[in-house]
């Protein structure tokens, strides 16, 4: 297990040498060791675990013209190369398919222990001190400004309207990040995603005192 595990760091640590930095090698290393804590009180498969989490942003389709097919048959066609088994490679698969934010307004077409823990995972490093982070680092990115007063954050009940969004990042706090707490799936990752809401609580209003010149 550990031979395909370090084969796959190595793999996935080339592949991202060029990512941006809200979703280069460090995030995957993050969520594959926040991972990994859950699991130590989820007891799951530590193989699927390991293995979805480090390949789970192989393809941004953000970054790949839309293609939401990509990085799961990246992740499938690396995996048989390594000779992993054809359970664990289909059980990574479904989870990269159906982990990310945006397909949570559809219908969640499949779940498991590991797929919760790893979601999980993936969602930890969306808030909190990192959260913010690459918060601005994504709206950087993409231009946007920081805060606009007269731009209400909106509701967005569809994946288009998410993904189509040019609002300024702070409104992302509400249309997405102050949201995930009540997302998590499991006991110590609700845990630990209140104590980061909390900092992204405090962090906000710090932000408008200071925005009022206070
Ligand atoms: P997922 O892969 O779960 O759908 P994303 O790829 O949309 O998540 O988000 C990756 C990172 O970029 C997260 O930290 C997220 O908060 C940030 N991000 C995504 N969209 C925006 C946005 N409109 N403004 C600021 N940050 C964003
Ligand atoms: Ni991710």
């Amino acid at each position: 297990m550990q031979e395909l595990i370090k084969a796959t760091i190595d793999f996935v640590k080339k592949t991202l040498e060029n990512a941006e930095a809200g979703h280069d090698w460090f995030h995957i290393e993050r969520v594959y060791k926040t991972a990994l804590t859950i699991n130590e009180i989820e007891a799951g498969d530590k193989l699927v675990i390991a293995l979805a989490a480090l390949l789970h942003d192989i393809a941004d389709p953000k970054f790949n013209d839309g293609n939401e097919e990509l990085g799961p048959n990246v992740a499938e066609a690396f995996l048989t190369s390594i000779a992993v088994d054809t359970e664990t490679i289909s059980h990574v698969k479904l989870i990269i398919q159906n982990m990310s934010f945006k397909n949570s307004f559809d219908k969640q077409a499949f779940s498991s222990k590991e797929m919760q823990i790893v979601q999980d995972a993936d969602r930890l490093d969306a808030i909190g001190a990192i959260g913010i982070a690459r918060a601005f680092t994504y709206g950087g990115f993409k231009n946007r400004v920081l805060y606009d007063p007269s731009i209400k954050p909106a509701q967005h009940t569809s994946k288009e309207t998410y993904k189509n969004t040019t609002a300024p990042t702070i409104n992302h706090f509400y249309e997405k990040l102050l949201l995930l707490k009540d997302k998590m799936n499991t006991d110590k990752g609700k845990q630990m995603a209140l104590e980061r809401h909390n900092f992204m609580v405090n962090y906000l209003e710090q932000f408008y005192s200071e925005w009022e010149g206070k």
